[in-house]
């Protein structure tokens, strides 16, 4: 599988057609990229049939401030200077995770698709898993081999996973990370391997050791959410909504699979 692809579908007006050449390249590539239609790709309509055409949908939209599901098919990631407490609505940095860390079966990809692109900054960034085992084996042998071992316990709202960072199924890299979902009562030691992954992992950001997607309206990425982990870097934004991504999920690869053959 490979790492990344970009798709350039800016003269493809069927949303249908999309919707095929993006899932099929989702068998492929752990991150897509999508440029779309440039008028097309500003409409959550044209969007809404790219998703639902498969019948793959899943909400992963919650409640900011409970983190309790809401059910709804569409997740607005759209600055709100009166709500700078969540990442969700706020200019600052995100550091890295994935999106399903405290959901038992989350699901396997998810989209981010730019409505309004903010003035300055606001990449959505990605490390990818082997990337990342591959920089903890040459720079923090002991700290991998420890979250290796380690379960950790992520929860939010009322989800709650044990898991460790890392492991490997079928020979891919499963990844389960996000440092602000992490149980607060964890011990001492495990606590203290976290907060080393975390100070690592906020360093590749600001090193800019990350694939870096500084999305325009009508881009889109679709992304494993437990094979890569994803960020966003900070931005300028004075009024609400300045900045915003349309945000959803799709089930499983398996039923993707079966889905696309039909
Ligand atoms: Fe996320």
């Amino acid at each position: 599988m490979r790492a990344q692809i970009s798709l350039d579908l800016r003269t493809t007006m069927s949303p249908e057609r999309v919707a095929d050449r993006v899932l099929d390249a989702c068998q492929t590539a752990r991150i897509v990229h999508v440029s779309a239609h440039p008028q097309l790709g500003l409409q959550r309509e044209f969007w809404e049939a790219v998703i639902t055409r498969h019948g793959l949908e899943v909400s992963v939209d919650e409640d900011a401030a409970t983190g309790e599901p809401t059910g709804a098919l569409w997740s607005d990631v759209e600055f709100n200077p009166a709500a700078q407490n969540f990442f969700r609505y706020s200019s600052s940095a995100q550091p890295l995770h994935t999106d399903g860390s405290y959901i038992s079966e989350p699901p396997e990809f998810v989209f981010l698709i730019c409505h309004r692109a903010a003035p300055i900054g606001g990449a959505t960034v990605f490390v990818d898993g082997d990337d990342l085992f591959a920089i903890l084996d040459r720079e923090a042998p002991e700290l991998l081999q420890a979250l290796i071992h380690t379960p950790l316990r992520f929860a939010k709202g009322s989800g709650v996973v044990e898991a460790p960072f890392l492991l490997r199924e079928r020979d891919e890299l499963i990844l389960r990370w996000n440092y602000y979902a992490l149980d607060r009562n964890l011990p001492a030691d495990i606590r203290e391997l976290t907060v080393h992954l975390h100070s690592l992992l906020l360093d590749l950001m600001t090193q800019r050791r990350t694939r870096r997607y500084l999305l325009q309206p009508g881009e889109a990425v679709f992304f494993s959410d437990a094979r890569v982990l994803h960020g966003r870097e900070a931005f300028v934004a004075q009024r609400r909504g300045e900045r915003c991504l349309w945000k959803g999920g799709l089930s499983s690869a398996s039923a993707l699979t079966s889905s696309a053959l039909r």
